[in-house]
C-alpha cells in the first residue's frame, strides 16, 4: 500500500462529506489534520490530485491560519490566550511553569515531539482566564495545581477525551439580563409570526425596530436587508459572523451556548426577507467545543421543520445553514475577509465597493450579521418594530450585551438598554478604584475616569461588547503595548503599510519598554498613525494605533516615566548588528563599522 493510499484511507472520507467542494478547502484542512496533528506534506499532494487544486494554493490557504500546521508541531499543542486580562491573571506564569515541568522553551516543540507551547491571541474567555487551547479544545480557570494536572497527563500521553470532564467546563456567566437574555425564547414562535406576513413587511418590521448591527459598525439592519434582497441574483446567502476575535469580547460564544436558537430563527427570518435558501455561521475555530452541540440544534430544528424544505409548510420557503470553522485568524471577522475564507481561501479583505450586499459569498447579494444582531431580530420577528424601538435611545435601539473582565468582582455577561453610563456598569460588574475602562477591544477606546459619565451608545460610545476594567494598579503602558502586540500579530500582511506598520509600532513600545525611548518616538508614533488610516486596506490597519493614542493622550505618565533620553534614539542598533559580519570576515577597519546617527533637538 502506497503512502497516498494511506493518506486516501482518511481523506476519501473528508473529500466525500465535502463533496471534493474547493470552496470547503479551509474545513477539509481542519479535518485532516485531525489525523496526525498536522497537514501532512503527502496528504498535501492528495488534495492537489483529488481537489484539481494548486499546490501553492493549498500551502498558502494552510499557512494563513495560525491553527493550522504544516510540519508537526506536537502531539499536544498548549496555546495559551495572552489578551491583557490573561496577563492580569498570570499567564506567564503559568506557562513559564508549564515549561518548566514538560522541559519544553516556549514557541518549540519537545526534543521527543510530544508537546508544543507557545502564546495565541485572546481566545474569548476573559472572565475565565487564564485561559488555554489545547489541540484547539478551550481549558480554563488555570491555576498552578491545573498547570501541574495537566503536565501529568501530557507526560503520561493520556487522549484528551481520557481527561477529567470538569477540566473543559465552560460557564455562561450571565450577570444581568434584559430583553434578550431574559426571552425564555421557543423555537419557532418567532418564524411562526413572521410567516403570517409579507416579507416586505417583515423588512418594514426591521427597519421600524431601527436595529443596528452588533458587530462594532452599527449599520442599519434593515437596509442591509433591503440592498441583498433588491440585489438582482437568483440566488442569495445569509452570512452569521461568529468569529468573535476581537479581545475582550465573549458574549457570541454565550448566545451560541445558550442562545442558538434565537440566533438560528434569526438568520431564517432573514432568508426569508432576503429571498436566501442558504446560510452558514462562521464560527472561531477557537470556538470549536460548540460544533457538536450546535450541529445539533440545526438538526433538531430541521426535524422540527424549522429548517429545509417547504419551511413550517409554506411551500416555496426553503433553507439550510451550514456551520464553517474558522482556523485562528482575527482578521476573518472582518466581513469580506470572512467570505473569502467561507469560498476556502486566505482571509484577504477585499476591495470594497462592492460590499457583500451585492457581491459576497460566491460573488452573490450576501446578508453578514453578528450572532447578536440575529437574536435581536427573532425578538423583533415575535413582538415587532416599534416594541424594540421603544427600548433605548433615539439613536440606539433595543439592548446591548456586554461581555465585562479585569478588575472586578462579578466578570460575565451584562445587557443594558442602550444608554445606560460606563459609572452604573462598573457598579454593577463590582468596580473599585477603576482607572481605565477599554470599550469594545483594542480597536476601540481607551476611556478614563473623567468620562465615567459618558453612555454606551452609537453617538456616545459605540461597541461590539468588550468591555475591560482596569484598575489604579495597573500600568496603561503595558495595555496598550500588549494590544499592540495583539494588531502585529494580526495583521494579514496583503498590504505593506499595516504589515509592517504594525511592526515598527510594536517596536516602538519596546523600545520604550526597554528605556530607549524619546519625546521623538510620540511624533513617530503620530506619523505612523497618519500613514496607517490613510494607506490600511482595511479597519485592522485603521485602528492599530487607536491604544496607543488614547493612553498617550489619558495616561501620559505611564509613558513619561519611561522616556530616559532626551535625544533620539534609534529602535535598531544596525552598527551592532553588523558586529557578526565585522566577526566572521575578520575584518574592524572603520569602513566596516557604522556612526550611530544621533539626531539633536
Ligand atoms: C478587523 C475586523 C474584525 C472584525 N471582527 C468582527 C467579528 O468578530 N464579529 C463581527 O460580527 N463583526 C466583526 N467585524 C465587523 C464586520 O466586518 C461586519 O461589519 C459585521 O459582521 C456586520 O454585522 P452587523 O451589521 O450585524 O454588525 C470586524 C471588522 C473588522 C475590520
Ligand atoms: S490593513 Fe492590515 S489586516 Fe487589513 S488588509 Fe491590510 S494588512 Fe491585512
Amino acid at each position: 500500500m502506497s503512502q497516498i493510499t494511506t493518506h486516501a484511507e482518511y481523506l476519501d472520507p473528508i473529500l466525500a462529506h465535502h463533496k471534493l467542494n474547493q470552496h470547503n478547502l479551509l474545513q477539509i484542512l481542519r479535518e485532516a489534520q485531525e489525523h496526525f496533528g498536522y497537514v501532512h506534506p503527502e496528504a498535501i499532494d492528495y488534495l492537489e490530485q483529488q481537489l484539481q487544486l494548486p499546490r501553492s494554493m493549498i500551502e498558502g490557504v494552510a499557512s494563513f491560519y495560525s491553527l493550522l500546521y504544516l510540519q508537526p508541531y506536537g502531539e499536544y499543542r498548549v496555546l495559551f490566550s495572552d489578551n491583557i486580562t490573561d496577563r492580569m491573571l498570570g499567564n506567564m506564569d503559568l506557562m513559564e511553569s508549564m515549561c518548566g515541568q514538560l522541559w519544553v522553551e516556549a514557541g518549540k516543540v519537545s526534543e521527543d515531539g510530544l508537546v508544543s507551547i507557545k502564546t495565541t491571541s485572546c481566545t474569548g474567555m476573559c472572565d475565565q482566564g487564564p485561559a488555554v487551547l489545547i489541540n484547539n479544545i478551550a481549558i480554563n480557570h488555570l491555576t498552578q495545581d491545573r498547570v501541574s494536572a495537566l503536565c501529568e497527563l501530557i507526560r503520561e500521553r493520556v487522549p484528551l477525551s481520557g481527561w477529567p470532564l470538569e477540566f473543559f467546563a465552560i460557564e455562561d456567566n450571565i450577570q444581568k439580563k434584559d430583553i434578550l437574555l431574559d426571552s425564555h425564547f421557543i423555537s419557532g414562535s418567532a418564524l411562526t409570526e413572521v410567516l403570517k406576513h409579507e416579507a416586505t413587511e417583515t423588512l418594514q418590521e426591521i427597519k421600524t425596530s431601527k436595529l443596528r448591527g452588533r458587530g462594532g459598525a452599527g449599520f442599519s439592519t434593515g437596509s442591509k436587508w433591503e440592498f441583498c434582497r433588491v440585489a438582482p441574483s437568483a440566488q442569495h446567502y445569509v452570512v452569521c459572523n461568529a468569529d468573535e476575535g476581537e479581545p475582550g469580547t465573549f458574549k457570541d460564544r454565550v448566545l451560541l451556548n445558550s442562545y442558538a436558537d434565537m440566533v438560528f430563527e434569526g438568520m431564517t427570518i432573514c432568508a426569508h426577507v432576503i429571498g436566501a435558501k442558504k446560510g452558514f455561521i462562521y464560527l472561531r475555530g477557537e470556538y470549536r467545543y460548540l460544533l457538536d452541540h450546535l450541529q445539533a440544534i440545526l438538526q433538531r430544528r430541521r426535524q422540527q421543520s424549522l429548517l429545509g424544505n417547504n419551511i413550517l409548510g409554506y411551500t416555496d420557503f426553503n433553507f439550510d445553514i451550514e456551520i464553517h470553522l474558522g482556523a485562528g485568524a482575527y482578521i476573518c471577522g472582518e466581513e469580506s475577509a470572512l467570505i473569502e475564507s467561507l469560498e476556502g481561501k486566505r482571509g484577504t479583505p477585499r476591495n470594497r465597493p462592492p460590499f457583500p450586499v451585492t457581491s459576497g459569498y460566491l460573488n452573490q447579494p450576501t446578508v453578514v450579521n453578528n450572532v447578536e444582531t440575529f437574536a435581536a431580530a427573532s425578538l423583533i420577528g415575535l413582538h415587532g418594530g416599534a416594541w424594540y424601538a421603544n427600548i433605548g435611545t433615539e439613536t440606539s435601539s433595543g439592548t446591548k450585551i456586554l461581555s465585562i473582565s479585569g478588575d472586578c468582582s462579578h466578570p460575565g455577561l451584562y445587557e443594558y438598554p442602550f444608554g445606560v453610563t460606563v459609572a452604573q456598569v462598573l457598579a454593577d460588574c463590582g468596580a473599585k478604584n477603576t482607572q481605565a475602562v477599554q470599550i469594545s477591544g483594542p480597536s476601540g477606546i481607551c476611556i478614563a475616569a473623567n468620562e465615567f459619565e459618558r453612555r454606551i451608545a452609537f453617538d456616545d460610545l459605540p461597541t461590539a461588547g468588550a468591555f475591560m476594567v482596569f484598575d489604579q494598579s495597573r500600568d496603561m503602558f503595558e495595555v496598550a503595548r500588549n494590544f499592540v502586540q495583539f494588531f502585529k500579530h494580526e495583521s494579514c500582511g496583503f498590504c505593506t503599510p499595516c504589515r509592517v506598520g504594525t511592526s515598527l509600532l510594536s517596536n516602538m513600545m519596546n523600545k520604550l519598554a526597554n528605556g530607549h525611548g524619546s519625546p521623538y518616538d510620540f511624533a513617530e508614533i503620530e506619523k505612523l498613525n497618519e500613514l496607517l488610516l490613510s494607506t490600511s486596506h482595511c479597519g485592522l490597519g485603521h485602528s492599530a494605533c487607536n491604544p496607543v493614542l488614547d493612553t498617550i493622550a489619558k495616561f501620559r505618565p505611564a509613558y513619561d516615566k519611561r522616556l530616559t533620553h532626551k535625544e533620539y534614539i534609534p529602535a535598531f542598533d544596525l552598527d551592532y548588528a553588523l558586529s557578526q559580519a565585522r566577526q566572521m570576515t575578520g575584518r574592524d577597519d572603520t569602513g566596516a563599522h557604522l556612526e550611530r546617527i544621533h539626531v539633536s533637538k
